[in-house]
């Protein structure tokens, strides 16, 4: 596996490629959820490329920029042992400069859900994902869709801005409990912990009630808050797969969407219905 700091040398070395290019963009704290986009791009690409870049501009004041959890030396032999043909580590300098071009996500989709608990943290995120594509160039790019916004509005820049990369969505990857895996689990204590175990309880009871052939949203949004009441509740929406909010559910074409703060941490999960 080449590690690789400079982006511009990371671009040369990628030119010479003429195997379709794989691309997985993390920002380190590698877990299970992180290493089944990384064997999805195995399987589906020649050349692997996996960066990590802890991005400082989709973190607002007061988040845990400083705190974020970092494990280079074994998020390196994750990726050696995964088949990472190359692991890309900027720096900051290498990434951002002084008087930047700077994205903005739409003013809608990019402000509802996490854009409005965290105003301005997809401007950061498409801002350095668009970076990223760039020196990359890859053939196909893979990302979770337990950060579902995050997802939405990545297909959309590359739609919007005639981006030449295919987007992979790749199935959130779970605890044996249910816990959707996120870098950001380590922040819970064992009290917490349990205490999480609400949103996958909650996400349970939605698909229940569907199965059952319950389509109201009001309804369905109604049963969850029951199950998420004693958490403080960032939100639970139900929203078309196209991110607009809907009175009726569709099979097949919706997404149930859950934010909660457990402690200090916000806790995201989701499920395509
Ligand atoms: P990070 O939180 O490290 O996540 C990197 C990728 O892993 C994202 O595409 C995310 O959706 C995916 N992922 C996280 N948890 C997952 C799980 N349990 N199952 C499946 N996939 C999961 O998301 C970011 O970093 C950043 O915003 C980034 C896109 C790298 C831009 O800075």
């Amino acid at each position: 596996m080449k590690i690789i700091s400079d982006p511009y040398v990371l671009k040369e070395y990628l030119k010479s490629k003429r195997e379709r290019i794989g691309f997985v963009p993390t920002m380190g704290a590698l877990h299970d959820g992180h290493l089944s986009l990384i064997k999805n791009a195995r399987e589906k690409c020649e050349v692997v490329v996996v960066s990590i870049f802890v991005n400082p501009t989709q973190f607002l004041k007061g988040e845990d920029l400083e705190s974020y959890p970092s494990k280079i030396d074994a998020d390196s032999k994750i990726c050696e042992i995964a088949g990472v043909d190359v692991l890309f580590l900027p720096q900051v300098k290498d990434i951002y400069g002084e008087d930047e071009v700077r994205l903005q996500a739409p003013d809608v989709r990019g402000y509802v859900l996490e854009g409005a608990t965290r105003p301005g943290h997809f401007n950061g995120v498409l801002t350095v994902v668009n970076k990223l594509l760039n020196i990359v160039n890859p053939d196909y790019a893979f990302f979770g869709k337990k950060d579902a916004q995050q997802l939405n509005l990545i297909m959309l820049m590359v739609k919007q801005l005639f981006m030449s990369v295919e987007i992979v969505a790749v199935d959130t990857v779970r605890e044996s409990d249910g816990l959707a895996m996120s870098s950001r689990n380590v922040y819970l204590s064992t009290e917490e912990r349990k205490d999480a175990l609400k949103i996958a309880a909650s996400l349970r009871e939605a698909t229940k009630l569907i199965t059952q052939g319950e389509r109201d949203v009001r309804v369905i949004q109604e049963a969850m808050l029951q199950i998420l009441k004693p958490l403080e509740i960032g939100y639970v929406a139900i929203l078309s797969r196209e991110f607009e909010y809907i009175e009726s559910l569709r099979v097949g074409e919706s997404i149930i969407l859950v934010e909660v703060l457990v402690g200090s941490t916000r806790l995201l999960d989701n499920i395509w219905v």
